[in-house]
Parts: structure tokens; sequence; C-alpha cells
């Protein structure tokens, strides 16, 4: 039976194959909605899906994060590393963040106990002993976040390299397995050679899950970030904007 009535205000990160466009409308799976929760503006609510459900299925479904863990999010200004913060620090965790030093304060007050700034400090010098990291930069950042970690810890990437598991679940053929598993090679052998793990993460829609991410938005626990709203004609200003960067949270398409 269908828990949505017309005129519901919902919210949702459509699942895969629904995605990448701009719309002013979209059908999508009644098992990818949650109502919206109470106070929150459309703008802030569309900021929230895509990130708030990375957040939970890295920190809760994959990372497991318990409380007094230390965990070091990545980009903790962006869009998801602002909502992940948050999230971490709910869960009771010691939370690390890379952010700019304008940033500083900005991420503190989401709840980061430590902040490196990733254009003059070398996180890697800086941090050790980690549980658990969010690595939503990719590339040379994925390996020294390995480093950071205690024996048996973990670097969950969403930017990068994909890994066996993911080709697996997403059901590709022998010859792309194979070539992703050729990607995440060198990320995986380093982390096998210090005892941790390297997982990618793509994630997935879920209203379960967005309904418990709603109750934290309730309760305050959780609150979105809008960095800038844009009307839908200015869609190519708000890419634009998304280029320049330098834009705290999301970034949101609002209605005509
Ligand atoms: N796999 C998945 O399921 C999944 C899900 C969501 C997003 N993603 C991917 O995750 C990435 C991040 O997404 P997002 O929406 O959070 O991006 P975003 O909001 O555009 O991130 C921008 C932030 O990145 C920070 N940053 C840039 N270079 C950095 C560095 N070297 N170290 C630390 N921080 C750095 C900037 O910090 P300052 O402003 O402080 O300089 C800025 O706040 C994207 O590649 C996106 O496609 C993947």
């Amino acid at each position: 039976m269908s828990g949505f009535r017309p005129g519901d205000q919902v919210f949702a990160r459509p699942r895969d194959g629904r995605i990448e466009t701009f719309a002013e409308r979209i059908a999508i799976d009644e098992a990818d909605l949650a109502h919206v929760p109470a106070g929150l503006s459309p703008a802030e609510a569309a900021s929230l899906p895509l990130v708030a459900l990375t957040a939970w299925q890295a920190l809760v479904v994959r990372g497991n994060l318990q409380p007094g863990q230390k965990v070091l999010v990545h980009a903790g200004a962006g869009g998801v590393g602002s909502v992940t913060i948050q999230l971490a620090k709910h869960l009771g965790a010691e939370v690390a963040t890379t952010a700019s030093a304008k940033n500083a304060d900005f991420v503190r007050d989401l709840g980061a106990d430590v902040v490196v700034d990733y254009r003059t400090q070398d996180f890697e010098a800086e941090l050790s002993g980690y549980d658990l990291v969010l690595d939503s930069v990719g590339g040379e950042n994925v390996v020294k976040s390995l480093r950071i970690l205690r024996p048996g810890g973990k670097v969950i990437g969403i930017a990068g390299p994909p890994d066996p598991a993911y080709a697996r679940a997403k059901g590709l053929n022998p010859v792309l397995r194979l070539a992703i598993a050729a990607l995440s090679g060198t990320v995986r052998r380093q982390a096998k050679k210090l005892a941790v793990t390297y997982e990618f993460l793509w994630m997935h829609a879920s209203g379960e899950q967005l309904r418990q991410i709603a109750a934290l938005v309730d309760d305050g626990t959780l609150r979105p970030v809008v960095g800038k709203s844009f009307p839908f004609d200015q869609t190519p200003q708000a890419l634009d904007a998304l280029g320049k960067g330098g834009l705290r949270g999301k970034v949101v398409i609002t209605g005509p």
C-alpha cells in the first residue's frame, strides 16, 4: 500500500537509470521516496538526498562507524562532506576533515574536531590511527588516506577508483570487470600491504534510508547546507558556479 498521497511534499535521489539530467518533472519509483522533513524549504530538501544517502551508506552501512572511532571526512565544506561530518558526529565519532583555511570555522561548526588545511598542510603528516576515511577527492588522495589508517581500517572512495565488487554488483561483462579491477589494482595492493581495506561506493536510492535521514533532520541532528540556488532557467550559470568552486555545501536548481 502506498504511503503517499497526492500533494505530499516528497524528496528522493531517483535510482540509477533515472538520474543525470535536469527536469521540472520526473517519474520515479515510490520505493525511492520519503516525506520532506517539516520546515525545510524545497531547495533545502532538494539538497539532501544524494549527499545524505551517500554519507549514510558510507558511515553506517559500509563503515559501521562506532562511537569513539576516528573518521576522516575529506572535502568537509563540500556537498557530501558537510553532511557526512554532521552524521559522523551524531554517530559519536571523532571527526577530522580537510578544507581550505577560509572554511575552517564553517566545518568546525558542523562538528569537525580536527581541521586540516589541504592547501598548506599534508593530512598524512597530521593524522594517524584512523578507523575510517571517506574520500571524495580521488587519485593520490586515496593512496595517502590508506596510510593514516590503523591496521584493519578502511578507506571508502566515492570519486574512484571503482573496485571489482562494484563491477560485480553492476553485472558488468568479464572484460569490463577486468578493466575495473585494473583501475583499482594499485590502491588495493597498497591497502593489502598496510593491512587495511579500500572499497569503492556508488550510492543507491533508498526511501527507507531517506526516512531515517529525515528523522535526523526533524530532531535537529542534520541540517542541509545550500551554498547557492539558481532558478531553472539559470542552470548553465549554476554549472558555471560549480565549476568555479568556492561555494559551501550544495548548489540547487529551483523551479522556474
Ligand atoms: N560514488 C558516489 O556515490 C558519489 C556520491 C556523491 C558524490 N560523488 C562524488 O564525490 C565528489 C565530491 O562531491 P561533492 O558534491 O561533495 O563535491 P563538491 O561539493 O563540489 O566539493 C567541493 C569541495 O571540495 C573541496 N576540495 C577540493 N579539493 C580538495 C582537496 N584536494 N582536498 C580536500 N578537499 C578538497 C573544496 O574545499 P574548499 O572549498 O574548502 O577548498 C570544496 O568544498 C564528486 O566527485 C562527486 O561526483 C560520488
